[in-house]
C-alpha cells in the first residue's frame, strides 16, 4: 500500500470542504503540503444544488442586526441554538462574505449595483444573499473550485473515498483512503484531518441531496470513538418537486414562497393558516407536517405550490433554474399548479465541534453539514447552512495558524492493525447485492424514522436495521464504494434510531406522535461508540 504524508488533509469538496483548502492554504505554515480528498468529481456534493441562498448579516443591510439574525434563528432551532454559536457565525457573516467576493464569487445585485436579499421562513427580515437566481449553490461552488485548481499548492485526490481514520489513544494520525477508479488503497499521514463530508439525505427514500450524501464522515468519526450530537434531528424539505418515481428530488426553493407563492390542495384551497399564524413562512418542520397531513387526508402522494401570483417575469428572473427543470415536466411554474412532497433535506446532528472546527479527538476536525456546532438546533433555519460552512472553514484555517503541524515519525501498533485489516490480500469479499439492501434501508428510514416517529415505528426500525446489519456482515473491508456507502448508511441510520427513540418528546423536526409536547426545558443528545464511552467526560474544548 502507498504511504503518503501531508500538513493538512480536507476530506470533502463542498462548499466547507473547498473554502477551507483556500483558507488553509493562504494563513498556515505547510511543510507537507496539503491534501483535498473527495469521492466524486471536485465540487459534486450537496453545495453544488444551494438553490435559495446565503444569509449574510452585511453592515450596508441597515434593516437587519445580529440580535435580529441571533433572535429568529433561536426561534426556530426549538431551544437547541448555542447563543454563542450563532452569535459567532452571525458576527462574521459580512468578513466572509467579503473575502469569498474576493475568491470571484458573486452575490446577485440591484440596478444600482446594492445587493439584492431575499426572505426564506421564519426570517423577520430580507437577509439571503443569492447568486445566479436560484443557482446560489453551483455558482459559490464553481468560482471556488476554479480557485483550488489554480492553486498548485493544493492536491487534489478525486474519486477517493476516505474509508477509515487512523486514531490511536484518541489522536488522529491519518486517514485510509481508497482510489475507486483503480481500486487501490493508500494510507496518508496528517496531523491535521478536516472532514467535511457533508450530509445523509440518501438514507431516506425521499431526498433533495445527491447520491453521494451518504453520512461516511459521520459513521468514520463515529466508529473512531468521536462523540456525535443530536443525531435524532433530520431536516425534511417541505416542496421538493414531486414527479412520478423520482425519489431523489428536486428542490422547489423555499424563497419561492418567500417572494409570495402559496401551498393549496389540487382544487386550488390554500391550508397554511389552519396550521400556523405565519402561514407558507413558517419555520420548515411545521410547514413540513402540514404537507404531509394534508397528504394523509386526502390521501394524495403531493400538494401542490402556486406561484402564478407572483409577476411572471420576476419568476422567470429569480428562479431560471426551477422554472427551466419545471417545465421540463411540463409545468410552466407561472400558470400551473406545482406539485410538491416533503423530502429528506439536511442533517442537524454530527460529529460534536467547538467553533475551532475541534472534535473530541485530537486531531481531527470537522465542518459543514456534517458537524454539529449546534448553531441549526433542532430546527434549521433556511440558508443557515451555506454561511456555517464558510465561517467554520475560515474558523478552522485561523485555528491551525496556531498549531504545530508536523506529521507522526513513529507509526503505533494499533495504526499498523487498522492499516492491516485493508492490506489482506487474502480477504475474499464475495459480492452483495447493495442496492436491494440499500432500497430496504432507505424504506425503514422514510416509514419509521421519518417525519413523524414514534416507540412503535423506532423499535421497529431498530429491528429491521439490525437485520440488515446480519445480510451485510463487512465493518472495514469491503468491495468497492457503493459497499462502502452501505456499511457507512447502515451505521448511520441506526444512530439516528437510536437517538430518536431516546428522545421523548417533540422538537423541532423530530416530531414523536407518542410525545407531542415540548418541554421548556431541553438538552442535547450525545452519543459514542461503546468502546469509547470514558471520551465523552473528555471533551472540554
Ligand atoms: P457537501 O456540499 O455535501 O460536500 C460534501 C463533500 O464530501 C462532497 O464533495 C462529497 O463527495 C465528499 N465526501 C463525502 N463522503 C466522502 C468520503 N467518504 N470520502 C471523500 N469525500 C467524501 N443551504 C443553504 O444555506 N442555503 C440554500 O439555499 C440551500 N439549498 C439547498 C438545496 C439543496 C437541493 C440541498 C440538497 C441542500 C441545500 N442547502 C442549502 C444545504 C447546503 O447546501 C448544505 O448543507 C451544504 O452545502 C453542505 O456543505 P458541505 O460542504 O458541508 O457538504
Ligand atoms: C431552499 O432554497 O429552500 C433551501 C434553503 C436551505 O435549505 O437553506
Amino acid at each position: 500500500m502507498k504511504y503518503t504524508k501531508y500538513s493538512t488533509v480536507i476530506i470533502g469538496s463542498g462548499i466547507a470542504g473547498l473554502y477551507a483548502a483556500l483558507k488553509v492554504q493562504q494563513q498556515v505554515k505547510l511543510p507537507d503540503g496539503i491534501l483535498l480528498i473527495t469521492k466524486s468529481r471536485l465540487g459534486e456534493s450537496n453545495s453544488r444544488y444551494a438553490q435559495g441562498g446565503m444569509v449574510a448579516v452585511m453592515k450596508e443591510n441597515k434593516t437587519d442586526s445580529v440580535a435580529s439574525h441571533i433572535s429568529d434563528t433561536i426561534k426556530a432551532g426549538a431551544g437547541l441554538s448555542e447563543f454563542n454559536t450563532i452569535k459567532f457565525i452571525s458576527e462574521n457573516s459580512d468578513a466572509v462574505v467579503k473575502d469569498l467576493l474576493k475568491f470571484g464569487v458573486q452575490f446577485d445585485k440591484d440596478d444600482d449595483n446594492k445587493f439584492c436579499y431575499t426572505k426564506e421562513a421564519a426570517h423577520s427580515v430580507r437577509r439571503i444573499l443569492h447568486s445566479g437566481g436560484d443557482a446560489t449553490g453551483r455558482m459559490i461552488e464553481h468560482a471556488l473550485c476554479q480557485k483550488v485548481r489554480e492553486n498548485e499548492n493544493i492536491e487534489i485526490y478525486e474519486q477517493t473515498d476516505a474509508v477509515e481514520l487512523l486514531v490511536d489513544s484518541n489522536e488522529c494520525k491519518g486517514v485510509l483512503v481508497f482510489n475507486n477508479d483503480i481500486g487501490e488503497y493508500e494510507t496518508v499521514y496528517s496531523p491535521a484531518i478536516i472532514l467535511a463530508t457533508g450530509g445523509i439525505g440518501q438514507l431516506y427514500k425521499y431526498t433533495t441531496n445527491p447520491k453521494g450524501a451518504t453520512g461516511d464522515g459521520l459513521a468514520l468519526a463515529y466508529n473512531a470513538g468521536a462523540i456525535m450530537q443530536d443525531m435524532e434531528f433530520v431536516q425534511f424539505h417541505p416542496t421538493a418537486l414531486a414527479i412520478d418515481g423520482d425519489e431523489n428530488r428536486f428542490l422547489i426553493s423555499e424563497a419561492v414562497r418567500g417572494e409570495g407563492a402559496k401551498l393549496c390542495d389540487a382544487d386550488g384551497n390554500e391550508f397554511m393558516a389552519k396550521y400556523d399564524d405565519r402561514k407558507e413562512l413558517a419555520p420548515r418542520d411545521i410547514v413540513t407536517r402540514a404537507n404531509f397531513n394534508e397528504m394523509k387526508e386526502n390521501n394524495s402522494e403531493n400538494v401542490y405550490l402556486n406561484a402564478a401570483c407572483i409577476d411572471s417575469k420576476k419568476l422567470a428572473k429569480r428562479f431560471p433554474t426551477i422554472s427551466k427543470k419545471c417545465l421540463e415536466h411540463g409545468i410552466d411554474i407561472t400558470r400551473d399548479f406545482i406539485p410538491v412532497a416533503p423530502a429528506a433535506h439536511y442533517f442537524m446532528g454530527g460529529i460534536k465541534t467547538n467553533l475551532k472546527g475541534e472534535t473530541s479527538i485530537n486531531g481531527l476536525y470537522a465542518i459543514g453539514e456534517v458537524a454539529s456546532t449546534g448553531l441549526h438546533g433542532g430546527n434549521r433555519l433556511a440558508s443557515n447552512s451555506l454561511l456555517e460552512c464558510v465561517v467554520c472553514a475560515y474558523s478552522v484555517a485561523k485555528y491551525l495558524k496556531t498549531i504545530d503541524l508536523k506529521t507522526p515519525k513513529q507509526i503505533s501498533e494499533k495504526i499498523k492493525q487498522i492499516i492491516d485489516k485493508y492490506n489482506d490480500e487474502d480477504i475474499i469479499l464475495e459480492e452483495i447485492d447493495i442496492k436491494s439492501l440499500k432500497t430496504k434501508l432507505q424504506d425503514i428510514m422514510w416509514n419509521y424514522v421519518g417525519i413523524l416517529r414514534n416507540e412503535k415505528s423506532l423499535v421497529e426500525a431498530n429491528e429491521l436495521i439490525y437485520r440488515l446489519k446480519a445480510d451485510f456482515p463487512r465493518s472495514s473491508k469491503c468491495l468497492n464504494r457503493e459497499e462502502y456507502e452501505f456499511r457507512n448508511m447502515l451505521t448511520v441510520s441506526g444512530l439516528i434510531a437510536d437517538c430518536a427513540l431516546s428522545r421523548k418528546e417533540s422538537r423541532g423536526a423530530h416530531f414523536r406522535t407518542d410525545y407531542p409536547e415540548t418541554p421548556e426545558n431541553c438538552i442535547h443528545s450525545c452519543i459514542v461508540k461503546d468502546d469509547f464511552l470514558d471520551k465523552e467526560k473528555n471533551f472540554v474544548k
